[in-house]
Parts: structure tokens; sequence; C-alpha cells
């Protein structure tokens, strides 16, 4: 180092000379770091932060390697209906068509090619972040036992939805107040063969779905799994303090649902029936990513859509961030969320899990070149349609390919 310094100085004399020229500049460059940096330190000091973080910390992200070794098979999934619809996040098949809902308001039906408007739960305008609230968000859809559909919107609750008419039906609205909190966020459910009972998760009662990267960075413990029943009408909560409640599942005997902890990169089970009923436990535990919805495989094992990778070996902005909430205020205190989404590496990545919770493998699209996120992956006919929250297009992988 120091030998570096005299021979730098040696080679340029005048530079080391002209000690007069020398203290101007120093003086210049302090007075110009000052000028700058103070409004900032002044700001960040007055500035409050918009959330609120506890530190925590994450098990050191898995490896990446055996069924979770990165490949290149998600890139040969084909994009759908590129530039026609927007954020289709989750996604429901009765035959050949295809619902969705858009981030929007809208609740699609897609046949033989052709969009077409079913439903829409909340009122125009639509398209901003300050609008949404009213216009709705439909994340959540699948199809009932009587060939129904039931959404969860984030801002108006659960529905029933007729996929001929388009008629809707509320069935839990998200202003009820239960156990003396309101449902801020719904975002996901599953219903039982029967049509009987609804699971699904509001992912906090103070955050709204425009603030999910709040709700992740603050990391608050306030989402709920709940259960829906449709004969008495009644909502019970089956877990709480959950940390982004965020996709659910039934498992095939029914005998527990699944849901994703979305900010402790983890799946949690509740358990319905058998010698554990009433119970929870931990299903998946530390995963190589942030999870999001989660549907059946035809291998009786699960599919996860994921939204961020954790990378090992690699840098994850999460895990380094969540024992120092200090720089997350600091952060929000100088940036929008919107702004710092991008500062989040793009990456497609699905996992199927076995029954038992083990990996049975993973489908990755690094740096997300054709699939730059995937909120579900919902497997029908042999493909596997793919959902994002933002994206606008479906993506569609063939399953006998990879
Ligand atoms: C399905 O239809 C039957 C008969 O109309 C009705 O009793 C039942 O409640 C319906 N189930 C659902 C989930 O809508
Ligand atoms: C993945 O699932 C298939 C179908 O159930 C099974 O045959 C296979 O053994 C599984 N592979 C692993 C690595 O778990």
């Amino acid at each position: 180092m120091r030998k570096l310094k005299v021979n730098f100085l040696q080679r340029f004399p005048t530079v080391a000379g002209c000690a007069y020229s020398g203290k101007v500049f120093r003086i210049t460059l302090t007075t110009l770091i000052v000028t700058l940096l103070a409004p900032l330190l002044v700001a960040t000091l007055l500035l409050e932060s918009p959330i609120n973080p506890e530190p925590f910390s994450y098990k050191e992200p898995p490896l990446l390697t055996g069924p979770l070794e990165p490949n290149l098979k998600l890139r040969q999934a084909e994009r759908l209906f590129d530039g026609q619809l927007i954020g289709p996040e989750s996604i429901a098949h009765l035959g050949e068509v295809i619902f969705t809902g858009t981030a929007d308001g809208q609740i699609l039906k897609i046949s033989d090619g052709q969009i077409h408007t079913l439903a829409r739960i909340g009122k125009l305008p639509c398209g901003t972040r300050e609008d949404e609230p009213t216009c709705g968000r439909p994340l959540g859809i699948r199809v009932g036992p009587n060939g129904t559909l039931f959404v969860a919107d984030a801002y108006y609750g659960l529905f029933e939805v007729n996929p001929v008419t388009g008629e809707v039906e509320m069935l839990v609205s998200a202003q009820k107040i239960i156990q003396g909190r309101r449902m801020a966020f719904v975002n996901d459910l599953s219903i039982t063969q029967d049509g009987r009972k609804i699971y699904f998760t509001d992912s906090s009662s103070k955050w709204q779905r425009r603030d999910n990267r709040y709700l992740v960075m603050e990391g608050t413990a306030d989402g709920r799994l709940m259960e829906y029943d449709t004969v008495t009408k009644q909502v019970e909560v089956l877990m709480d303090d959950l940390r982004f409640a965020n996709g659910v599942q039934l498992s095939p005997a029914e005998d527990y649902v699944l849901v994703t902890e979305t900010t402790m990169a983890r799946i949690r089970r509740y358990h319905i029936s058998g010698l554990r009923k009433g119970g929870h436990d931990i299903f998946f535990d530390n995963l190589p990513g942030f999870p999001d919805n989660i549907r059946p495989s035809s291998s009786g094992g699960y599919w996860v859509g994921m939204a961020v990778l954790r990378p090992n070996p690699g840098f994850s902005m999460m895990d380094f961030l969540a024992p120092r909430p200090w720089l997350k205020n600091l952060i929000f205190k100088l940036f929008s969320q919107e702004m710092t989404m991008k500062f989040v590496p793009k990456y497609g990545l699905v996992l199927e899990l076995n029954e038992d919770g083990s990996i049975n493998r993973s489908f990755h699209d690094p740096h997300g070149v054709v699939v730059p996120a995937v909120s579900e992956a919902d497997e029908h006919d042999g493909y596997l349609y793919l959902g994002s929250y933002y994206s606008p297009f479906l993506c569609r992988l063939d399953l006998n390919k990879v």
C-alpha cells in the first residue's frame, strides 16, 4: 500500500509538490461533501420511518445444490397474451377455460385464445396506487366443487363468482372485524372437495397489499390463517401472528392445510383432522427464496412459486437486513417502495415439493429472462401455468419437455 503511494507521488511530482493547490482541493472537497451530506443527515434524523422493524435473523439459506441446482428449465416456458393483461397473480382452470385476477381489478376469462372481462369486484378508476383499495385486487382464485369460482380480493374479501354470468356474491367482507382486528390484506384460499370449508389468509391487519414491501421489511407478525364455514357463515382464526401469511393449500387427503409464511421463507402446516387436529408445525423451513402461492402437483406434492431468491452462494439482501432494523429504517426514509423494488434482482424459481416436504425438483430462470418472478405455478394437463403479480403476461411450461 505504502510503496504504491510513494511510486505514485514520484511519478507525478507536480501533484505532490503543489501543496497550496492540494490544500485548496481538500477544502473544496470537504465543503462539497458537507454541503451534500448535511441535508441528507438532517433529513434522515428528522424524517420518520414508515416502518417499525424488530431485529431477527434467518438461518443460512440452503445451498443451491442437488434438487436446487440452478438450471435454465424455466426459460423453456412460453409467454402467453403478452401485453394483454397485467399481473395475473393466480390462475384457475375449468376445462380448457382459464380464469385469473389482474392488477387492474378484473377477473378475466380466457377461452379460445380470447380474453374477456368476467367480473370486477371493485369500482373504476383503476391502475394507480391511490385507486387500488377501491379498484380491488383479485388474488387467489379457485374453482369450487359446483364449477363456480372462489376469489380472494385483497381489499374486499372472499367472493363466489359465476363463471358464465359473472355474477358476484360476497361471502366474507374484508370489513368484518375478526377477533378484534380488521383484514387489511386478504390473499389466498383453498376449498374442501365438498365445498363446506374455505381456508384463507389475511396477510396482515396493518398493511394493505399496496404496502407489501413495508410488511416484508417490518417483519410484521399479524398474518392469519382462517376458516370460513359456508353453511354457518362463521369465520374462525386457526393460526395468528404469521409474518406475511400468503398462499394456502389443502393436502390431498384434506387432513392438513399448508400456508406459506413469506417473510420467514417457510411453509407452516395446520392439522385439520387426525391425532394432531388443531395443532400446527413447520412443513418446510428455510426455503431458498420467499414463497408466494402453493398449489397441488400431479405427483401428490406441491408447486411453490417464489418471488425473490435467497442465493447461496451469493448475497441475500433480506437476510442481510433482517438483524439491522436501523438500515431498513434508513432505506425507507430515503426511498419509496417502488424504488426499493428496482434493487431486487429478478430470478424465476419454482419448487416441486414431495408430500413429505422434501424437495423433488426446481425450475430456474436466472436473471428472469423469460419468467421474471413466479407468484403461482398451476399444473393443468401436462403444463405448468405461471402467474406473476406484475408481469404483463402469463407463462406456460410444457412439463414433458423438462
Ligand atoms: C353446490 O350446489 C348445491 C346444490 O345447489 C348447494 O347445496 C351447495 O351449497 C353448493 N356448494 C357450493 C360450494 O356452492
Ligand atoms: C419426484 O416425484 C416423482 C413422482 O412422485 C417421484 O417418482 C420421484 O422419485 C421424486 N424425486 C425425488 C428426487 O424426490
